[in-house]
């Protein structure tokens, strides 16, 4: 077998043949601008039409070939197509593909699966429930706290971005519907995220302060909050800016939970499945939340969330306490159970770590020769690059985060924006991607920043990226790196430079 033959990605991306968006790719999103709501965004960021995309490649209509450093947003840890995903999607198309809630053999597969890999004392002392979208389960984990509680109301952190639903049970007729949902008063009391970049209450010297203001808010029965039940919080700020919390944020806030009788919510929507390089970003602090949400790379693109509570939270629940024809579709199921077996075995989340620790020191150093970025900050592979007007004054640059965002496009990579004021750019690529695609995506990164900031009266020292590479470490080929059936390797000038070496 060919080096070649191991990648998942197509091995000559970045590969750029008509600047995007090309001939090909210009006439479908014309198109598209006519028949479909002016409400759509992606189109906007990444003028491009795919064509077919391979592990962590896309290639367009006009036969661009980009490096996919955005992953569905996270949906696609395990990269495009996967084999042992699609084999595994295409065995349960030949059975079954809607069963509602009827137990099929990959449901129960997927069930287990699933209790196996929970956090902390959540494994073996979890109840399940399926649901279809990020957005569904954290609604559904929300309605589940109030009704263990008996009470409604959450504390939710600024910056947070947890979905769009809530409002339909709203119109919806039936009472008993509605009884269930606690989005009727919206009782959400909002507190700082604690963000060490641009701290309030304290947050750039831990998460004392915010725990402090915490206890002001439900211990002082004139703070004017009350009624609380639940805490629900990002382990990560995803949209938000990809903000790193203070270590002791999370076991605060869970002592903190637990000396007021409030449960603990992990939207880990964004957050899990490896992303950060544990399967849970909550196990980085060893934290185990008492309600966890899970969506995204969970159906690798398919529609699959869930929800795991603690099976002591409530005696019992309302048949259809909270309902969607969809949930738990088969197919979805079906690649749930695979990626969780794909992250379980293997050294994945290991590479994820390490490379990821790298990957962050290498965007430190081409911090360092260019004063617009702020702030570098990640874990694993979610690292937020932030654009700053000036390093002392921190005022957010928006516009600069997104011209790199054009400027990497232009050169075959995928990347996109977070952050209140889209200033942070985000890495998110798929975690088997191959380390030749590492390299050349931060090759371009560093040219991009190049081509945006570079001013003629101070040169910017040239030079390789600091750290370098340890002979083969960033080289080597992943284990895992399977072939793709039917897609014939594509021999690129890499593949030969490495025969030469
Ligand atoms: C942390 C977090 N929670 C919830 C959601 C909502 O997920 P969905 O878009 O599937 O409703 C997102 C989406 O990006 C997210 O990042």
């Amino acid at each position: 077998m060919t080096a070649a033959e191991e990648w998942l990605s197509f091995s000559d991306a970045p590969r750029i043949l008509h600047p995007p968006p090309g001939p090909r790719s210009a006439a479908l999103l014309a198109e598209q601008g006519r028949l479909e709501t002016d409400a759509v965004g992606y189109p906007h960021y990444f003028p491009i039409a795919p064509k077919v995309a391979q592990g962590s490649t896309i290639e367009d209509l006009d036969g661009n070939r980009f490096i996919d450093w955005v992953s569905g947003i996270s949906v696609l840890n395990l990269g495009h197509r996967h084999p042992r995903l699609v084999a595994a999607m295409e065995a349960q198309a030949k059975q079954i593909w809607h069963a509602l809630e009827l137990p099929t053999e990959t449901r129960l597969r997927f069930l287990r699966a699933l209790e196996d890999a929970l956090p902390g004392n959540l494994r073996g002392h979890a109840r399940i429930f399926l649901t279809v979208t990020g957005g569904d389960a954290v609604e559904t984990a929300v309605a589940l706290a109030d009704h263990a509680q008996g009470r409604q109301g959450t504390i939710a952190f600024s910056g947070a971005y947890h979905g769009v639903h809530g409002g339909v049970v709203n119109l919806t007729a039936g009472a008993r519907y509605r009884a269930t949902s606690s989005f009727r008063g919206g009782n959400v009391v909002r507190v700082p995220y604690p963000d060490p970049y641009r701290p309030v209450l304290g947050a750039d010297e831990g998460a004392a302060g915010t725990i402090r203001y915490l206890e002001h808010l439900v211990g002082d029965p004139h703070s004017g909050v009350d009624r609380i039940s639940s805490v629900l919080v990002e382990p990560i700020l995803g949209e938000g800016g990809y903000v790193v919390p203070p270590e002791d944020f999370l076991p605060s806030l869970r002592e903190f939970c637990d000396r007021h009788g409030l449960l603990l919510i992990a939207d880990e929507v964004q957050t899990g499945l490896g992303r950060t390089g544990e399967m849970w970003a909550v196990e980085h602090s060893r934290t185990t939340p008492d309600i966890l949400c899970i969506a995204k790379t969970i159906g690798g693109g398919l529609p699959l969330s869930v929800v795991a509570y603690r099976d002591d939270l409530v005696k019992e629940l309302p048949r259809g306490f909270h309902l969607g024809t969809y949930r738990g579709n088969p197919l979805a199921l079906a690649v749930g159970a695979e990626t969780l077996k794909i992250l379980k075995e293997g050294d994945l989340l290991e590479r994820t770590r390490r490379r990821g620790g790298n990957l962050i020191e290498r965007f430190r150093t081409m911090a360092d020769g260019h004063p617009s970025i702020g702030s570098v900050r990640g874990k694993g592979f979610m690292i937020g690059v932030e654009f700053v007007h000036d390093r002392v004054g921190r005022k957010a640059w928006g516009d600069r985060a997104k011209a790199m965002r054009s400027a990497l496009l232009a050169r075959g990579v995928l990347m996109h924006t977070c952050g209140s004021w889209e200033q942070v750019l985000r890495f998110m690529s798929p975690l088997v991607i191959e380390d030749e695609l590492l390299e050349r995506g931060l090759q371009a990164f560093d040219e991009a920043l190049d081509s945006l900031e570079i001013a003629p009266e101070s040169p910017r020292p040239k030079g390789p990226l600091h750290p370098p590479p340890a002979p083969g470490e960033l080289r080597r080929l992943p284990e895992h790196a399977v072939p793709v059936p039917g897609v014939p390797p594509v021999p690129g000038p890499t593949l030969e430079r490495r025969k030469a070496d």
